[in-house]
């Protein structure tokens, strides 16, 4: 029989709902080496944790993270929580010897990361940069077919990431919007899965330009104490050289009035390209020049084969799979590779480097310039 690991979860709300859902199936869908037990959940609001630990199985609850991190019976430490709690939380997870998984961003900046990369280094643990955009079964079919050499040499990586949950100017204000919880706004938020995505398909940027705005700069207060100042950009956009040759371009906005989730990329190489949008999410275009002339054209690959990966552990072909299966195989893949004691991606260096290309639009935005971003480790 499989062994057991016991998680402890920090966080009860939007990510703690899409992880705890993931620690439930995971077991159910895949054969593992190591099966999750929801030992205990983290969080401030004692009704609102409550409810949380009752309706998704928690065994026990906590209302410090300090606590739940230092309990010996938990054995990995989930992070779901607003950005400036993901530093403290995991150097004290790595250095109580715990296994992290992080929520992304993985800080508040490329400094904290660098922390929490050498504490879990350290401490020998795992740790996963929530990423999970790189376990949808399109995007790794694109990978996959980049490295076969499909696209030939890729020139172009074209990202946008839009959603409209801030047009309207009375939306109050939650942590998102304040700098000193957050980081940035949408930049962390939205551009840290495209720049993962851009380093997991095409390698590392080495310089930035960008541009940041704040559109509307004062919203209700939460607690209906008047208007608050919005810190966190609305909007970012930059561009982007890589190290390989290529160039792109990265949109990041919470401003684009009926858009919902929309991230789209479009990948263009000497021998072929590939689009995909995360509203599609089991669907990859892909267009190839070695096709014969009058067949050429953009196709429509539906991702639900057993062939594609992770897809076998859930239905027959056609029958799609959603946003909340990315979680599921992010935790089966990092369940593997602690029982084997094996590296697993996106991880704090992932995370890092993808801080740093952040840090670097922001320095490149404020100050009006290109900026390299620093080279790897
Ligand atoms: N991977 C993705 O697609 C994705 C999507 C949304 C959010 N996120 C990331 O997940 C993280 C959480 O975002 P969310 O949308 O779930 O936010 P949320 O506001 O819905 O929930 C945040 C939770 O963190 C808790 N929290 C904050 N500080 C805490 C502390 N010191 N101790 C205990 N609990 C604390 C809050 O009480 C709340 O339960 C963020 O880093 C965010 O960027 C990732």
């Amino acid at each position: 029989m499989a062994r057991e690991i016991n998680v402890g979860i920090v966080g009860t709300r939007f990510m703690g709902r899409a992880h705890s859902h993931a620690f439930i199936d995971v077991a159910h869908f895949f054969d593992l080496p190591l099966v999750p037990v929801r030992r205990a959940a983290c969080g401030r609001d004692v009704a609102q944790l409550e409810a949380f630990a009752q309706q998704f199985g928690w065994q026990t609850t906590e209302t410090s993270w300090e606590r739940l991190v230092a309990r010996d019976d938990i054995e990995l430490v989930d992070i779901c929580t607003s950005n400036a709690s993901h530093m403290p939380i995991a150097v004290a997870a790595a250095r109580a010897g715990k296994h992290i998984l992080c929520e992304k961003p993985i800080a508040m900046n490329a400094e904290e990361a660098r922390r929490m990369l050498d504490a879990a280094r350290e401490a020998g643990v795992s740790h996963m940069v929530a990423f999970n955009y790189r376990r949808v079964p399109a995007l790794v079919l694109a990978r996959e077919l980049i490295e076969q050499g499909k696209l030939g040499r890729i020139v172009h990586f074209d990202a946008v990431y839009y959603q409209d949950w801030l047009v309207d100017p009375s939306f109050p204000m939650v942590w998102r919007h304040d700098i000193r919880e957050a980081g940035s706004g949408a930049h962390g938020d939205m551009h840290a899965h495209l720049v993962d995505l851009a380093r997991f398909l095409v390698g590392e940027i080495a310089a930035v330009s960008g541009v940041q705005e704040v559109f509307i700069r004062e919203r209700p207060r939460a607690d209906g104490q008047g208007m608050g100042t919005v810190t966190a950009d609305d909007a970012t956009y930059f561009l982007a050289r890589f190290e390989g040759g290529a160039i792109g371009s990265f949109l990041a906005t919470r401003l684009a009035t009926g858009r919902k989730n929309y991230l789209r990329l479009e990948i263009f190489g000497s021998e072929g390209s590939l689009v995909f949008n995360l509203e599609r999410l089991n669907e990859l275009e892909f267009y190839s020049r070695r096709d014969p002339g009058p067949e050429q054209g953009f196709r429509t690959i539906l991702a639900t084969d057993s062939a594609h990966p992770y897809v076998k552990a859930w239905w027959p072909a056609g029958h799609i799979i959603g946003w909340e299966h990315t979680f599921v195989h992010e935790v089966r893949d990092l369940l593997v590779a602690i029982a084997h004691r094996e590296p697993v991606h996106a991880d704090f260096y992932d995370g890092l480097r993808c801080q740093q290309v952040l840090d670097a639009v922001c320095v490149s935005a404020s100050e009006g310039r290109w900026v390299d971003v620093p080279a790897g480790d």
